[in-house]
Parts: C-alpha cells; sequence; structure tokens
C-alpha cells in the first residue's frame, strides 16, 4: 500500500475508491484508476495479485462482473489464523491509498459451450464465482448458484444477490458451523446433466466434500479452484516419492542447476542467476508454470489439469523424483 503512485510496466497502481463492509471479518475494496481511465479486461474466475507492505503478495479473485471496465472489486476475509496477509490488508488499505496489483490473470475460466452450469461456493470461495455468475447471467447462460456459509452475518454481498436469490437461481445454504446441517453437495451433484459443468471454491473440508461429490462427472465437467493450499495428510506426506536433491538443466543453454531439499526450483534458479516470476509460491495461481521436456514430476500443485501435467510443471512446489529433470527455458 502507498500514498505515491509508482509506476511499474507490469502492474497497476489503483486507487481504493471504496471499503464496504459485506459480511463477518470480510470487507470488499473497489479499486480503479485515478482517472476514471478503463482498467484491463478480465474474465470471471480471474484474479489479482496484491502487492502489500514489505514485499508481501497475495492473491484475491476480482467479484465484480467483467462488463464492469471502470473497477476490480475483491473481497477480503480477515484470517486471524492465516499467514498474515489478509490482516495486513483490513489494517493498512484505506479509502483513499494507492495500492499495486497485477494486471487481471486467470486460472478458474469458465469453458466456453456449457448448456448449463452449477456454482458451489464455500464462505469466502464466493468471490470468483459471483463474477461466474453476473457473466453466465449476461451471457443467457443457464445456471443455479449455491453460496454455503455458517449463517446469514457471515455471507457476504448480500444486497448485490438479492435479485439472484428473488429469481431462483442463488440459494443460500446456512449450516450454523456444522455442513451436515449444510447444503447435501452429494445429492445435488448425483445427476450430471448433458453439457452441465460445476465449478467450486472454498475452505479445504467443502472442497473435499465437492471433490467426492462431483468424482464421476465426465471429464473435462468439474472445475475448481483452491484458495489456500490444501493440507497434506500423514499418508501423503508418506507417498512423496520426490528425490531430496535433483539437477534441473536449462534446455536452451545446458546449464545445470542443483535442487537441495530446503529450496524450491524457484528458488534455485534465481540462486543461480535464472529469474523465475513468481508470486503465491503455493501452487495456487500458475504464475511460475514452466514447460518441462524431460524428467518425472511429482506436481504439489493446485491448479494444473491432468492433461497439463503431462507438459508443465510449478517450480514453487513442484520437486523432480527423477535425478534429472529438463525445463524448455
Ligand atoms: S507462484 Fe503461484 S503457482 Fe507458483
Amino acid at each position: 500500500m502507498s500514498t505515491q503512485p509508482i509506476p511499474d510496466a507490469d502492474t497497476l497502481n489503483l486507487l481504493v475508491r471504496q471499503v464496504r463492509y459485506e459480511g463477518r471479518g470480510i470487507n470488499s475494496y473497489e479499486l480503479v484508476d485515478e482517472n476514471g481511465a478503463a482498467l484491463p479486461p478480465f474474465t470471471a474466475g480471474a484474479h489479482l495479485d496484491i502487492h502489500l507492505a514489505g514485499g508481501v503478495i497475495r492473491q484475491y479473485s476480482i467479484s465484480n462482473a467483467s462488463r464492469e471496465r471502470h473497477r476490480y472489486v475483491i473481497a477480503v476475509l480477515r484470517d486471524e489464523r492465516g499467514r498474515g496477509g489478509s490482516k495486513a490488508l483490513h489494517e493498512q488499505l484505506r479509502v483513499g491509498d494507492f495500492v499495486r496489483v497485477s494486471r487481471p490473470r486467470n486460472n478458474f475460466k469458465l469453458v466456453e459451450g456449457a448448456r448449463r452450469v452449477v456454482l458451489i461456493a464455500g464462505g469466502i470461495g464466493v468471490t470468483p464465482l459471483k463474477a461466474m455468475a453476473h457473466e453466465l447471467e449476461d451471457a443467457g447462460i443457464d445456471y443455479e448458484m449455491h453460496y454455503c456459509t455458517r449463517d446469514a452475518k457471515c455471507a457476504a454481498f448480500s444486497d448485490e444477490f438479492e435479485s439472484m436469490r428473488a429469481s431462483g437461481r442463488l440459494q443460500f445454504h446456512f449450516d450454523g458451523g456444522d455442513p451436515s446441517d449444510g447444503l447435501n453437495i452429494r445429492d445435488l451433484l448425483h445427476a450430471p446433466g448433458d453439457g452441465e459443468h460445476v465449478y467450486y471454491c472454498g475452505p479445504g473440508g467443502f472442497m473435499k466434500a465437492c471433490a467426492d461429490a462431483a468424482g464421476h462427472w465426465p471429464a473435462g465437467t468439474v472445475h475448481f479452484e483452491h484458495f489456500k493450499a490444501p493440507e497434506r495428510s500423514v499418508d501423503e506426506h508418506a507417498a512423496n516419492d520426490a528425490l531430496d536433491s535433483f539437477i534441473v538443466r536449462i534446455a536452451s543453454t545446458g546449464q545445470e542447476i542443483e535442487v537441495s531439499k530446503e529450496e524450491s526450483i524457484a528458488d534455485a534458479l534465481a540462486s543461480a542467476g535464472v529469474p523465475m516470476e513468481t508470486s503465491c509460491c503455493a501452487g495456487l495461481c500458475g504464475t511460475c508454470k514452466v514447460r518441462y521436456l524431460e524428467g518425472e514430476v511429482e506436481h504439489n500443485d493446485c491448479i494444473l489439469g491432468d492433461d497439463e501435467k503431462a507438459e508443465y510443471l510449478t517450480a514453487c512446489v513442484s520437486r523432480a523424483t527423477s535425478k534429472i529433470l529438463v525445463l524448455d527455458l
């Protein structure tokens, strides 16, 4: 956050025009160009990297309709047990401040050609799905949205959602803190329709419930985004085949770089003078995605589809299970 714009070709300095209380612990932030200029376009599901004080960068999904070119609206849940980004943002960002943000990036796009779409939001995972609901509404595509929270006070954007709720497109599900009293996701997803796609985003337990319930849906019809890296079980850690250290070879130069147990591929490359852009450093955003030409990979990310994993890895979290990994750099 700053009060003075800092020009940078890759980022935008945007004015915080409005901060709104949206629900318990949730603020929305409306970011605009100081002179009212149109912002770079985005599509539903896109996120921004928000640059915080101290070099901290966090990703937040854009929640408003992509037809709106004059603003990005993000919503941030203050997470007392998180890594500190949401707390810092709540405490530091005020109306009238400038904030440095990346251009929008999208790893969670609506697939073209769907006949019907089911959107399921858990908690603050509602932000990308709200943008999707706007885009589907504008495109005249049949959809239904389910928004799961603890209670009405924890639900963000109630005013904006009112027309969707009144039309029957949106249903709220309040579980009082016990998921078994909330939406029955298994029932909801038991029979995928022809041309139907499902999108979901929310906390860990919710993501697992959706993944289990959609396990029988046809390939390519289930789409999701984690906003936090899922915790890995002891069994998953035990099944980890990645080597403690391995060699990365740069295909264009033949340079070989050792990656030790303590560092990521991205870190090792940076130390060897091969900079690689990173953002979330948690396998969530795709900024460090790179093609590999040889070698075996343990992926560890939350964004690459199975088809992409045969060709790409994320340098912030992927490890090698073969002694040499050749990167297309
Ligand atoms: S930096 Fe975000 S996936 Fe690697």
